[in-house]
């Protein structure tokens, strides 16, 4: 059984984070809720607990707060910011709302004895956000630094296995952030770093076949990370009680559909059923223009397409009893609980019809993107389908800006590459969240040799962002935008002229639709 350390989520996304600088010291990391009495805690036997950060100060009402028996409980704790302060006060010492907080980068210099901070030279660049501080540690803790506005800027009580940081030690900007987390885990809590790709691999494998049996399991394959790394731990698990489904809807990227053909036939064996369906949502899209009424009429097809192959292979009442979904570990915890959790990786399949019920596999369920991205090389899967950018489920149908053909979706489809393909050999393809063409279908004049042109514009969209909510556009250096320009001109049919889009997120959104 893997060592689990928990969490606790005192708000905002500190508690994402934490978890996954856990999990990079090769520990296994469980976020839970600050709501989680000590019984609970004893119940999942921790090997050690983080209390992480949290917009509030301890003295809002109501300020989350934490069960006072978990401190009792033995398990080594450690508090970050808001946890370390909230350890103070439950413990009796004194936090102190001093008015003059830290914000950024501070200098934290090193004062008595610390297991955490054993080899800190006496003074280290950390990363502070706080407005309150901690003004007097309880009783039976040492001060072990301090920075110009927090005298305690950590402290510990080795007896009691209580540690506290009042920096973010999971931020890239706290020199030996990484390193404290590591000697807390490795040797204050004695965790082995056995938290590995291999050991992922394992652990899912031998979850799958008991969950499966000998029963036949179906997974729909986008061309994304997330499925085809699903399918690839499912297919190593049961291989050939598996049969993949890809529905090619004709606002796939380009060579999508012979990649997804090329890795999961001829090099994983698996049954997979290639839906060429592209006639057909070019028929539903004729003449729509509206993007939701896009969005809906593909996302609909999308479902009906894949309903017949389920039924197809259910004749004769031997059909797959299982779905696989590459539901990923934030989505559960954002939805909160394992209930919400449920709803939406339904939801994540566009609602599947009652009528077609599956149990689901979620091998991905604990997982965060970049160790499904590694969980994928391991496995053995190329390279550009494990570091591919994210693809909107409607694929370059919310790209094309007014209504979708296959023209269009052809000419978008070549432009598209270019761009890619340009973005990767200048080296940026994985710094950038998403890069790609939009084509607006509006026509322009120009003029190519002797003669005059009338087509279509390329928007070169590149972004970058962590995690889509906000995003920034890219700064990309002319000459690949000129590379970029020169080759669409050059080698798409159908396109006449480039431009560059320079609107963020917020005001814009990523996709143009
Ligand atoms: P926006 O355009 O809203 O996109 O800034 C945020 C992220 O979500 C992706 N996206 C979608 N993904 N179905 C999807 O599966 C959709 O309908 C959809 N629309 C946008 C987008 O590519 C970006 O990563």
């Amino acid at each position: 059984m893997t060592s689990n350390v928990l969490v606790v989520d005192f708000g905002a996304q500190y508690a994402q984070l934490i978890a996954r600088r856990v999990r990079e010291a090769h520990v296994y990391s469980e976020i839970v809720q600050s709501t989680i009495s000590a019984d609970e805690v004893r119940a999942k036997a921790p090997a050690a607990i983080i209390l992480s950060g949290g917009p509030k100060s301890v003295y809002e009402v109501p300020a989350p707060s934490l069960d006072p028996a978990i401190y009792e409980l033995g398990v080594p704790i450690l508090g970050i910011c808001y946890g370390a302060q909230l350890m103070a006060l439950q413990l009796g010492g004194d936090v102190a709302r001093t008015g003059a907080g830290e914000y950024g980068r501070t200098v934290v210099t090193r004062g008595g004895p610390s297991r955490l901070m054993g080899e800190w030279s006496t003074t280290t660049d950390c990363w502070m956000s706080h407005g309150d501080a901690i003004a007097r540690a309880p009783e039976g803790f040492v001060v072990s630094a301090s920075s110009p506005e927090a005298p305690v800027a950590a402290m510990e009580n080795t007896d009691r296995r209580l540690y506290a940081v009042q920096f973010h030690p999971e931020v890239a900007h706290t020199e030996r952030g990484q390193e404290l987390l590591a000697t807390f885990l490795h040797h204050v809590a004695e965790i082995a770093p056995t938290w590995t790709n291999t050991s992922i691999i394992e652990e899912q494998v031998a979850a799958i076949r008991a969950q499966v049996g000998t029963e036949k399991v179906l997974c729909a394959l986008s061309g994304g990370v997330d499925s085809a790394v699903a399918a690839a731990l499912v297919t190593k698990a049961v291989g050939h009680q598996l049969t993949c489904v890809f529905v090619d809807t004709g606002l796939m990227r380009k060579n999508e559909g012979e990649q997804i053909e090329e890795t999961f036939t001829r090099q994983f064996g698996v049954e997979l059923i290639h839906v060429k369906a592209q006639d057909r949502f070019f028929d539903a899209l004729a003449g729509v223009i509206d993007p939701e009424a896009k969005r809906k009429i593909i996302g609909e097809l999308f479902i009906r397409e894949f309903e017949a192959v389920a039924r197809e292979l259910g004749k004769g009442g031997d059909g797959p009893r299982f779905l696989v979904q590459g539901t990923l570990y934030p989505d559960v915890i954002e939805s909160g609980s394992g209930h919400a959790a449920t709803i939406k990786s339904h939801h994540n399949v566009g609602g599947l019809p009652e009528d077609l019920s599956f149990d689901l596999i979620e091998p991905l369920r604990s997982l965060f993107k970049d160790e499904v991205r590694h969980v994928g090389e391991e496995l053995g899967l190329p390279a550009e389908i494990v570091w591919r950018q994210p693809f909107p489920g409607p694929g370059l149908g919310v790209r094309i800006v007014g209504e979708v053909t296959r023209e269009r979706a052809e000419i978008l489809r070549n432009a598209d590459y270019v761009v890619v393909d340009e973005i990767k050999k200048a080296g940026l393809y994985r710094e950038l969240w998403q890069s790609f063409a939009v084509l607006p279908a509006v026509r322009t004049v120009g003029v190519m040799g002797d003669g005059r042109t009338y087509a279509y514009p390329i928007v070169i969209r590149a972004v970058t962002s962590d995690d889509a909510m906000t995003a920034d556009w890219a700064r990309l250096p002319y000459e690949v935008i000129e590379s970029i320009a020169n080759r669409l001109i050059r080698e798409v049919d159908g396109v006449n002229r480039v431009a560059l889009d320079v609107t963020s997120k917020p005001p814009g959104t990523i996709e143009w639709e």
